[in-house]
């Protein structure tokens, strides 16, 4: 359990200037602890949302290439939805992380009040290590994008059927047909899923990063509950119990994907020329 830092003067505020009240209420409430945090657990559950709904959409790769790519090929058809859910996340990533560090750096500057509060009961590593997981999930998010979204080529690069290179984002799926247009294609997502974790080492990198990000949800999901005002000991066993379930969810749907692949229970239909 996160320890509780306790202040003598009134909770001082992310900003240092004195004319706050002259702001308008957004800036007031992004600057002050409370509605940092408010804002940090909000950001921090639609993110969660988004995991939960992406795993379980990537699990449909246990039914086949024509299922996975009927799927990614669905969102992409979601045109200029699509394009205002990727700047939703977006700025949920930069929101989350910039309130957080903020509020974590000022967590530190009161560094004397924590010790005396630490040395009655420790945190949990979870709790302490938040901000380190935090960042390894951004690195993580990068690495993941450049993998399979931007298709960087020293990682994203395989043979095509006459053993030439060819990027993953080239790949085309090669049993479908458009019952319209005869010449049209679709991405062979399903190919690049498997040729991706067919990589051990790559593999390796996913499920240690699927562990930072369960000791990430694992904290992050109760304490946003209590930030939201919603931890009261009436409901706070109910609500452990959730961020534990969504943690094992997540993070057991994120690895038993690829190393179902590795293990060649996915992907035999994909066979390299
Ligand atoms: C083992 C677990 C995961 C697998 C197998 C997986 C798979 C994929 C695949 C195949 C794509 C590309 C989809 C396409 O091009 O149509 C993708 C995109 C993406 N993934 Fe994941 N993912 C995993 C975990 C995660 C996690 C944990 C996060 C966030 C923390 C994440 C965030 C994203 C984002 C932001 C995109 C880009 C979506 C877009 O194109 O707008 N993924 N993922």
């Amino acid at each position: 359990m996160a320890s509780v830092t306790v202040s003598p003067s009134p909770v001082p505020s992310l900003s240092s200037t004195s004319t706050r009240s002259a702001k308008p209420w957004y800036v007031r409430t992004l600057q002050s602890t409370v509605g940092a945090k408010f804002i940090v657990a909000l950001t921090g559950l639609a993110l969660t949302t988004f995991v939960i709904f992406h795993m379980l959409g990537n699990l449909r790769v246990f039914l086949g290439r024509d299922a996975y790519n009927s799927y990614a090929q669905a969102l992409h058809q979601l045109g200029p939805l699509l394009w205002v859910a990727r700047g939703g996340l977006l700025a949920c990533v930069v929101i989350h992380l910039g309130l957080a560090l903020k509020l974590k750096k000022r967590n530190l500057d009161a560094r004397p009040q924590r010790y005396v509060v630490e040395r009655t009961k420790k945190a949990s590593l979870p709790s302490r290590s938040m901000a380190l997981t935090g960042l390894a999930i951004l690195a993580f998010i990068i690495l993941h994008l450049a993998h399979f979204t931007f298709g960087f080529k020293p990682i994203a690069t395989t043979v095509d059927v006459k053993g030439e290179p060819i990027n993953y984002r080239e790949l085309k799926d090669p049993h479908w047909r458009d019952p319209i247009d005869p010449q049209a294609t679709r991405h062979d997502t399903y190919r690049m899923f498997v040729e991706g974790f067919r990589d051990p080492i790559m593999v390796g990198v996913y499920v240690v990063c699927q562990l930072l990000l369960g000791m990430h949800l694992i904290h992050g999901v109760r304490s946003a509950f209590q930030s939201l005002g919603l931890s009261s000991p009436k409901w706070s066993r109910l609500l452990d119990g959730l961020a534990l379930g969504i943690t094992l969810l997540v993070v057991g749907g994120n690895i038993v994907m690829p190393l179902s692949v590795l293990a060649g229970f996915i992907g035999n239909d994909v066979h390299l020329p």
